[in-house]
């Protein structure tokens, strides 16, 4: 049959080919088989370290591992040769080595015919790297899910103990209130003289324990406050009240731990009328003022202003205390957290991670302005 007829009547399998198949490439040598009659067939892809037999086809031999660019003899005239191209850089090779001599005509339709299975080698090329690309997309899926899964149980965990951390927290502060607010009551009692006298030293060892009785109570209710906190248990009892008032309840509270140390306690307040919590913004206030008093000095001042300024509440306690470093501006506001202050015990560093929440409780904001031995300023604003 005419060499011509011949291609025309064979190119289109070319084109039937599944480039997804595994033995394509041997369909593609098939086919080229049937168009241009070969005794071996060879693709050389060129890689950076050297050229390597991709794709082989021996008529003679059953076994096609032995092709070597070497073994081919490029004198003889017996063979056709053409590259394959990307963008005018080579990166593959076909080469026939045929029985004969190749016709003119038939060097003419290895021209078209190698153009033909170029396009199908890059594309069988191509849909390796698609299926590799895919394969990794989806190992990276499995991973992850493997992943939040990991997370997910382990984030349930940690609720699950946070909260038997709570539980027990909250019990636990609240079985030690009850005995030690008897041991306040019962010295209260005793140092009142009710029980009959009592002599010097009785009298300084009652007052020993009802100061050490306060300040375990004190801590207590720390950790119960924070403990509710932390489970979403605490819940604003919102009043619209004179804030002059409640400061002032505050004031009377705090003024004799200012006494004891000589501190000027400057107040100025604006009579204005705030809708917040009552009992939580007294809190706020104590926390504040009962931390500027104990980190000042004996006749040092701590200064408290109200004001309102547009539709916001702002509150100021301001000492002429030690201050603090800036490095721990942010984390003195973190559990447990009491800087670098040699001041602190009895004390559990949870004031101000309290004072924190019940601000933002109410929608407001608590920052400060401090530098070491220069006094501290810590502003809360609340909205009204
Ligand atoms: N006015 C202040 N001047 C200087 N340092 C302060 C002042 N207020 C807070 N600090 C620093 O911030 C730390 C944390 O304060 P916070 O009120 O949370 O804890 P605390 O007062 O140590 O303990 P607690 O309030 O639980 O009794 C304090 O230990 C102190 O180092
Ligand atoms: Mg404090």
């Amino acid at each position: 049959m005419n060499i011509y007829k011949k291609s025309l009547l064979n190119i289109n399998k070319f084109f039937q080919i599944n480039l997804r198949n595994k033995n394509c490439v041997d369909e593609i040598f098939n086919v080229l088989q049937e168009i241009l009659p070969y005794e071996s067939a060879y693709i050389f892809y060129i890689f950076p370290d050297g050229v390597k037999a991709e794709y082989t086809r021996n008529n003679k031999l059953s076994n096609n591992c032995y092709a070597q660019i070497d073994d081919i003899d490029f004198k003889t005239k017996n063979l056709l040769k053409s590259d394959f191209k990307i963008d005018n850089a080579v990166f593959a090779t076909l080469i026939l080595c045929g029985n004969n001599q190749y016709t003119q005509d038939e060097e003419l339709i290895f021209s078209t015919v190698s153009e033909i299975i170029s396009n199908l080698i890059k594309n069988i090329e191509l849909n390796n790297i698609i299926s590799l690309q895919v394969k990794a997309q989806q190992e990276t899926i499995i991973e992850l899910n493997k992943a939040y899964k990991t997370i997910e149980k382990q984030n349930k965990k940690i609720l699950k103990s946070d909260k038997i951390k709570s539980d027990f927290l909250a019990n636990i502060t609240h079985e030690l209130r009850t005995p030690l607010n008897s041991i306040i009551g019962f010295s209260d009692l005793l140092t009142a003289k009710c029980i009959g006298d009592l002599n010097d030293k009785q009298e300084e060892y009652l007052n020993d324990i009802k100061i050490s009785g306060l300040h375990l109570l004190g801590m207590i209710n720390e950790i119960l406050d924070m403990s509710k906190i932390e489970a979403g248990a605490v819940r604003l009892n919102k009043t619209l009240f004179n804030a002059k008032t409640a400061a002032e309840e505050v004031l009377n509270i705090i003024r004799p731990l200012a006494i004891k140390k000589n501190i000027r306690l400057i107040p100025d307040i604006e009579e204005i009328e705030v809708s917040a919590d009552y009992q939580k913004f007294q809190q706020i206030l104590f926390n504040l003022l009962n931390n500027a008093i104990k980190f000042t000095p004996e006749n040092g001042t701590v200064q408290l202003k109200t004001e309102m300024s547009g539709c916001k509440y702002t509150l100021t306690v301001k000492d002429t205390g030690c201050g603090i470093e800036k490095k721990y501006h942010k984390k003195i506001f973190n559990k447990f957290e009491q800087g670098k202050n040699k001041d602190t015990q009895n004390s559990t560093g949870l004031g101000l991670t309290i004072t924190k929440a019940l601000v933002k409780l109410h929608g407001g904001t608590i920052s400060l302005k401090s530098e070491p031995e220069c006094g501290t300023e810590f502003i809360v604003t609340l909205p009204c």
